[in-house]
């Protein structure tokens, strides 16, 4: 049975073109039954068929809570297997978070611990970094901390600005979220005690790209 993947996106979608792609040619055992946004006009909700699409402004619900309470319960009708935030700009609320507690994944333009929230390409040149990269980590209820699955460097170059550099990542952000999605379309992928779990075993370092190759 394909994996079903409920996307949450607020902007341009290509991760979840990337994704799209993967499952079209036959890469990734999985099904996208639906994309939510809290962005009516996002890019993202284009990509799919209009039955698939869901929007809703946390102002016309009434707020941040009352928004993410709608949004439960419209991914919850959809039963996805996971859920997965590409360019999802809004953080999910406590109870979004236990509900569906470790089944929820997001993409991190970083190398996770390091640089956190927005502007994380800005910051890794402002820190002078000469690695930076993406992540894939499940999430808690804390912005961007939950555990590390896999990660994917690439290098800083002299005279990079912002754009460039998001570039770069993003290029390694499209294989890396669907390699990291093989592994939980498979059932390898789990989360136990706050930890990162492939195949039942403790990930202590996330995976690679090259370690996911095979
Ligand atoms: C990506 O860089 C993702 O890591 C970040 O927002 C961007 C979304 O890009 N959270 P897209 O909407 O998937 O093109």
């Amino acid at each position: 049975m394909p994996a079903r993947l409920a996307i949450l996106a607020s902007g341009r979608g290509s991760n979840l073109q990337a994704i799209l792609d993967a499952i079209a040619a036959g890469r990734l055992d999985a099904r996208i039954v639906g994309v939510f946004s809290d962005r009516p006009d996002a890019q993202a909700l284009q990509r799919v068929p209009e039955p698939l699409r869901w929007s809703r402004t946390p102002k016309a619900c009434g707020g941040r809570e009352a928004f993410d309470a709608v949004l439960a319960d419209a991914v919850a009708a959809c039963e996805p297997d996971w859920i997965v935030c590409v360019g999802y700009m809004r953080i999910l609320g406590d109870a979004f978070v236990q509900r569906f507690t470790g089944r929820i994944l997001n993409i991190h333009p970083a190398l996770l611990p390091n640089h956190k929230g927005l502007h994380t390409h800005q910051r890794a040149l402002e820190a002078g970094d000469a690695e930076h990269g993406a992540s894939v980590h499940f999430v808690n209820a804390e912005l961007d901390a939950g555990a590390v699955i896999a990660q994917a460097q690439v290098p800083v170059h002299p005279g990079d600005d912002a754009d460039t550099l998001a570039a770069r990542v993003l290029a390694v952000e499209h294989p890396l979220m669907v390699k990291v999605l093989q592994l939980a379309a498979a059932g390898r992928l789990a989360e136990r005690n706050g930890q990162a779990t492939l195949d039942g075993q403790a990930l202590f370092t996330p995976l690679s790209l090259e370690s996911m190759a095979t």
